[in-house]
């Protein structure tokens, strides 16, 4: 009897074992199925004779004399900041619309500065990129410009600075890498958002380890910009941004959200991204608020706006990382760019609500009068150095500023940039990767390397210093 209970009872343990391993084997299987996010857009390879321009220097500069193209609400400020730095000299300003130019020629007279020659011709930037007494070409202008001055001006010898995006397709992207390889030219988007003094210092937090590995970060664009989109006056010139809106369905403004946790996640200096999968909700905003303002048979509210009103995008990198980024500027809700960093140690978080927890009271926030202690003890070297100056000057309370005289810093001392080209390209691919993830119910898409296999070489993002 007790020979035939165990023989019944090894024929179930071997039943189990056989059921375990196949349970197993089949859920190994299907963690393991070949589905690849799909390479609509493969890593091109690099030209012959050209190299990668990480960790760019470029000859020390004494006075950078700048060009600023396109002076609208943005280009406005550039003039203003730019001018408070001794080692810069404007020679140049553009823009189509000619009071524009008289009002940066003004700002130029109130802060002591020389005036700059001024162009209005649609086309004017050429001549400007062909001067031989300019060198840096700092773009203002919609979104349309930014790449084809960006390579004319590298073309012709100048450094650059565009503001965000720096590219709105990938083949635009690859333009900006290939142009700045071959010319060895800086080519740095101004991605401002980098240099504010929370994103400062929890990337001074990340990069001394307080968060343990980072798991997982956010970043996002949300902003109610409805008023200025329908704005015909005193608006975006020419209705750009709405144009967009009603082309296009993605993020299409990804680099605020993304570019102070690319920074803290050492994109491409150690890790890359690898694929996304990007979804948007329904256009509901824009028309409704058309109807409201300018009636149901308006000519706005019967548009059709492609961009759904609520972007979101996840991210996974080489290393195992992912990332959220969101993208909303058509419906009423409070400013947020996020900006979360979440490790195996502790987590912080900008918006909505500001706090930092660590490890091992990750349950609840810092209070507030621990959380002062630890942000001023984590302070940036960088927000140490200029933050002062940089909360007097102003531009979206002083972090514009800082960017400024970074860059300015930098090619004055013949130093790599803080952001370079593949940053540039890479924050800005997500535009048209999620556009096609979009478009095919979040299909997984691969995102190009556009260090060509280099990502690895560097090993931390670093702001350079003499
Ligand atoms: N980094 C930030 O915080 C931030 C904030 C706002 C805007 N931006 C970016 O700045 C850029 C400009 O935005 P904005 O709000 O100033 O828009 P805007 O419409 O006020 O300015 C664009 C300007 O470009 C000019 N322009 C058009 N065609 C031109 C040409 N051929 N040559 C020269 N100038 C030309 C227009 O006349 C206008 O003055 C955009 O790329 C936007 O995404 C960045």
């Amino acid at each position: 009897m007790n020979k035939i209970i165990f023989k019944l009872n090894f024929a179930l343990f071997v039943v189990l074992i056989f059921a375990i391993t196949a349970c197993n084997n089949s859920s190994t299987k299907s963690d393991k199925q070949p589905f690849t996010a799909v390479d609509v857009f493969q890593t091109q390879p690099r030209p012959a004779n050209q190299t990668h321009v990480l960790e760019l220097r470029a000859d020390p500069i004494d006075t950078v004399r700048v060009a600023i193209i396109g002076l609208g609400m943005r280009g406005q400020g550039a003039v203003s900041r730019l001018s408070y730095i001794p080692e810069t000299k404007i020679v140049a300003l553009a823009d189509v619309v000619p009071s524009n130019v008289e009002m940066a020629q003004n700002t130029l007279k109130e802060m002591g500065r020389p005036k700059a020659d001024g162009y209005t011709d649609t086309e004017d930037w050429k001549e400007i990129c062909k001067r031989e007494d300019i060198d840096l070409v700092y773009i203002c202008t919609h979104w349309d410009l930014h790449t084809p001055i960006a390579v004319y001006a590298m073309e012709n010898g100048k450094h650059v600075a565009s503001e965000v995006p720096a590219a709105l397709t990938i083949e635009q992207a690859w333009q900006l890498v290939n142009t700045a390889e071959k010319t060895r030219k800086h080519m740095m988007m101004l991605e401002n958002c980098n240099y504010d003094f929370f994103e400062m210092a929890t990337l001074n937090m990340a990069q001394q380890g307080l968060f343990g590995e980072i798991v997982h970060a956010e970043g996002a664009y949300n902003h109610d910009l409805r008023f200025l989109l329908f704005d015909e006056k005193t608006g975006y010139w020419d209705m750009w941004r709405l144009k967009h809106n009603e082309k296009a369905n993605g993020n299409l403004y990804p680099t605020h959200g993304l570019g102070p946790i690319a920074h803290a996640l050492n994109i491409h200096r150690g890790d890359r991204m690898e694929y996304l999968v990007s979804v948007s909700s329904n256009q509901f905003g824009l028309t409704e608020y058309a109807k409201e303002k300018f009636g149901e048979d308006s000519e706005y509210a019967k548009k059709n706006y492609m961009k759904g009103d609520m972007s979101t995008t996840i991210i996974k990198t080489a290393k195992g990382k992912t990332m959220m980024i969101q993208h909303n500027i058509t419906n009423p809700r409070p400013y947020s760019r996020i900006h979360m960093i979440s490790g195996t140690k502790g987590f912080a978080q900008k918006w909505p609500l500001t706090g930092i927890s660590l490890d091992p009271n990750g349950h609840s926030f810092l209070s507030e009068k621990s959380l002062d202690s630890l942000l001023s003890k984590y302070e940036h070297p960088i927000v140490k150095e200029v933050g002062e100056k940089a909360r007097q000057v102003g531009g979206h309370g002083g972090m514009d500023f800082i960017m400024d005289y970074r860059l300015i810093y930098c090619l004055h001392n013949g130093l790599p940039l803080d952001q370079d080209v593949y940053d540039a390209a890479e924050w800005s691919s997500i535009i048209e990767l999620s556009r096609v993830s979009v478009a095919n119910q979040g299909m997984p898409v691969k995102i190009p390397d556009f260090t060509r296999g280099a990502w690895d070489e560097l090993k931390t993002v670093k702001y350079y210093t003499k």
